[in-house]
């Protein structure tokens, strides 16, 4: 089996972190989302793996080329992204007559594919999918279920009215004739090439459809409050461990990486991960908060957070539930005239 990583996209959602950064690269607990998709797949016993990539190509391979990885990687270019069904004809060549998973690059699972995949190989099914309960089904593809709960009689992409509670979650199996489908298929309202909609071709064509039930979290991270969800997810998870001295407070799972600097008028509660050479004077670094490499806090409260790499924040008094991008700087200025002065990306958002 191989698998196919969805890595391309405009991430609109996530501006202005996507002006400058590929969405699936964005950080949770210090992990780029889209080495949590690559794990899930190795950890399967999957060690042929493409990567789709779009406009921010060359960002993608450079950072996945940096790990050293138990399989081997193509990328695959799809230029403008036209739909997920869109991306697997784009790699038709690389998937060759293989069965593999497609598995969205910006979805996090806790329990992993191992399961899922058996369920899909076991059963011969022609293709399997994913779903969990939503509280709100519409921003998903939705599944509705026969009466007696074991096939799959329809699935709707995005449904004002859903036909139930069971979201598709973004990790599909496929056998190779699913190529047929996304040849058969139109494109949507929002003009993509939608999988749903290429499932529903095999469903209505009398093809076997498998379907399984996550039971652990699942996160899509289209959203910066998904991205703070899925970041506490994470550190729920982490183990303290920490690699530097310090004489600094620290509670609880932390985890601060080497080369790290932080001094005793510090107090850290944990779940918190803490990135090499960050430095630390003088603040209060509260639960679910991860802070990336070579960062400088000073004077500074910041809890339930993620702080991208290289940021400065000096005296800001409180921080909450905020995503703060690389490089950035919020200092606490006393020159007159006195008040906000601010340069802000576009599509920012300030809750002062
Ligand atoms: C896509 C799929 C949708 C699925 C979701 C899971 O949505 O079209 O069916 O439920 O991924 O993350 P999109 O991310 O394109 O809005």
């Amino acid at each position: 089996m191989r698998a196919l990583i969805l890595s391309g996209g405009h991430g609109t959602r996530l501006r202005p972190l996507t002006y400058s950064q590929q969405k699936q690269l964005i950080p949770v607990a210090n992990k780029p989302i889209l080495f949590y998709a690559i794990e899930d797949v190795i950890e399967a016993g999957i060690d042929e793996i493409g990567i789709v990539v779009g406009p921010n190509k060359e960002q993608v391979m450079e950072t996945v080329r940096g790990v050293d990885w138990d399989a081997d990687i193509e990328f695959i270019y799809q230029g403008e992204p036209k739909g997920l069904a869109h991306a697997i004809l784009v790699a038709r060549d690389y998937l060759g007559d293989d069965d593999f998973v497609m598995y969205l690059g910006d979805n996090i699972l806790k329990e992993g594919i191992v399961k899922h995949k058996k369920h899909f190989e076991k059963g011969n099914f022609d293709a399997s999918i994913l779903l969990q309960e939503v509280p709100d089904p519409r921003q998903f593809g939705v599944a509705e279920l026969s009466d007696d709960g074991k096939t799959i009689k329809r699935l709707v992409e995005k449904p004002k009215e859903p036909p139930s509670n069971l979201a598709l979650v973004g990790i599909y199996f496929f056998k190779p004739v699913i190529h047929e489908a996304v040849k058969n298929i139109k494109p949507s309202w929002r003009n993509e090439l939608e999988i749903t909609d290429a499932i529903q071709w095999l469903i209505d064509h009398g093809y076997r459809v498998g379907w399984t039930k996550v039971t652990g979290w699942w996160k899509d991270t289209g959203k910066p409050e998904d991205l703070l969800e899925a970041n506490r997810l994470i550190l729920d998870d982490i183990q303290r461990n920490i690699q530097v001295n310090t004489k600094a407070q620290i509670h609880g799972r932390v985890i601060i990486e080497k080369g790290a600097k932080i001094d005793e008028n510090t107090v850290i509660k944990g779940p918190v991960v803490i990135g090499k050479n960050v430095v630390i004077r003088n603040s209060y670094i509260g639960p679910y908060t991860s802070i990336g490499d070579n960062c400088i806090i000073e004077d500074t409260e910041i809890e339930d957070s993620i702080i991208l790499e290289g940021s400065e924040i000096q005296n800001a008094g409180r921080i909450v539930e905020s995503l703060i991008g690389r490089r950035v700087k919020i200092i606490n200025g006393t020159s007159h005239p006195l008040g906000r002065k601010l340069v802000i990306g576009d599509n920012s958002r300030l809750i002062l």
